[in-house]
């Protein structure tokens, strides 16, 4: 099964994301630690297949003004979303270009590129055509990550999703109500909290994961193949470097990996340690600025109520008494005025320990 249809992306919009497992700084420092003379990402060519809207590289493209970042998408309204903001943001190290992979032809090669939540989506010729896009537009140092449904652990979620999409045909209901009815005959603990956690996901991100037409869950081993087959060399897990195993996949029930590769030619050194990546997120601090204060990104990105990029780009989401808190946070008021703010628009919000807390996350400038 595949997406034949471009409009599938169109009609049901992706949430924005930023995600952890393809944080560029991480990755760079497990293929440091691999022996690969991975490049400083905040100079580096970084591209993002399959981008979306952009939020996970516009965060990338925030971090570092002096990186040149690629996004690449095939959903018209994706990349006008993601062109707009990265305009609005004056993110100018930030291009999309609106194609197909097939269609891509960059004029020089990544230092990293990012393929999350693409390969899982796409037929079978994108998944070959993306390893031999990969194959071909590396740095010798560069590295990329790839991530995938491993099919050991959706096998169980797809016996839920079969159910409910019997109900979804005969109650003429959608996704989440489906699941709502499923949930009061559960018949197992594991199938209830099977249910619990994609109920938690909501609608949006239902549409496009488990109850995606196209939802093509790999195991490792079969991944690891391709990307050999097309001039790969597999690194191990892109956060931690472990290389797990298909047989390990089945015991535990992994559902998701994302892993990373570089060039089966390049030359792999003595372990660099992790800190001599100097690019890695800073450690924030925890006391609260006199005038607290968002970056543009981050700005925008309250403004229309998008997950704000923490240090680790973990998405932060807010409420909307929280969000206009936080709008107010332009550097022109200082804590003591945003306490009086925080008062009138979230009077429930314990203020001082709450900006303690968005501090301790990286959030503020
Ligand atoms: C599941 S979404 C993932 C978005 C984002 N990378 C994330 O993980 O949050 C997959 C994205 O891949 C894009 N896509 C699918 N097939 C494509 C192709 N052949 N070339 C370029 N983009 C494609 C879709 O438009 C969609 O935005």
């Amino acid at each position: 099964m595949a997406f034949k249809d471009d409009d599938a992306w169109n009609s049901a919009d992706y949430p924005p994301m930023s995600h952890p497992s393809a944080d560029v700084a991480v990755n760079a420092a497990v293929a440091r630690a691999a022996g690969l003379d991975a490049r400083e990402p905040a100079a580096s060519r970084i591209l993002e297949i399959g981008c979306g809207e952009g939020h996970h590289l516009l965060s990338l493209a925030n971090r570092w003004p002096g990186a040149q970042c690629v996004g690449l998408d095939v959903s018209a309204k994706a990349i006008h979303r993601a062109r707009s903001r990265a305009k609005r943001a004056g993110l100018g190290n930030a291009r999309f270009c609106e194609a197909r992979l097939s269609e891509f032809e960059p004029d020089a090669p990544f230092d990293f590129i990012i393929a999350h939540g693409f390969f899982s989506w796409v037929p079978d010729e994108v998944k070959v055509g993306l390893m031999d896009f990969i194959g071909r537009s590396l740095t010798p140092g560069g590295t990329a990550v790839v991530s995938f449904n491993v099919a050991a652990g959706w096998k169980e979620r797809m016996a839920v999703v079969e159910k409910a999409r019997a109900i979804m045909a005969a109650g003429e209901v959608d996704a989440m109500e489906a699941l709502a009815i499923l949930r009061t005959v559960a018949g197992t603990e594991r199938e209830l909290y099977l249910i619990d956690d994609m109920l938690a996901k909501g609608a949006a991100v239902l549409a496009h994961d488990d109850f995606a037409p196209v939802m093509d869950a790999w195991s490792l081993g079969a991944v690891v193949k391709l990307a050999e087959a097309h001039g790969l060399r597999w690194i191990g897990d892109s956060v931690s470097g472990v290389r797990g195993d298909d047989t390990s996949d089945i015991g535990s029930g992994t559902t998701f990996r994302s892993e990373l590769f570089c060039r089966s030619d390049a030359v792999l050194g003595d372990a660099k340690k992790p800190d001599r990546v100097a690019a890695l997120p800073r450690v924030p601090p925890t006391a609260i600025p006199d005038f607290p204060k968002l970056d543009a990104w981050r700005m925008l990105c309250a403004r229309e109520a998008l997950p704000l990029p923490d240090e680790d780009l973990k998405p932060c989401v807010f409420t909307f008494p929280q969000l206009k808190v936080l709008i107010a946070m332009d550097g022109s008021r200082s804590a003591y005025e945003l306490s009086r703010h925080a008062k009138e628009v979230a009077p429930e919000l314990d203020f001082v320990p709450w900006l303690r807390h968005v501090a301790g996350r990286g959030l503020l400038g």
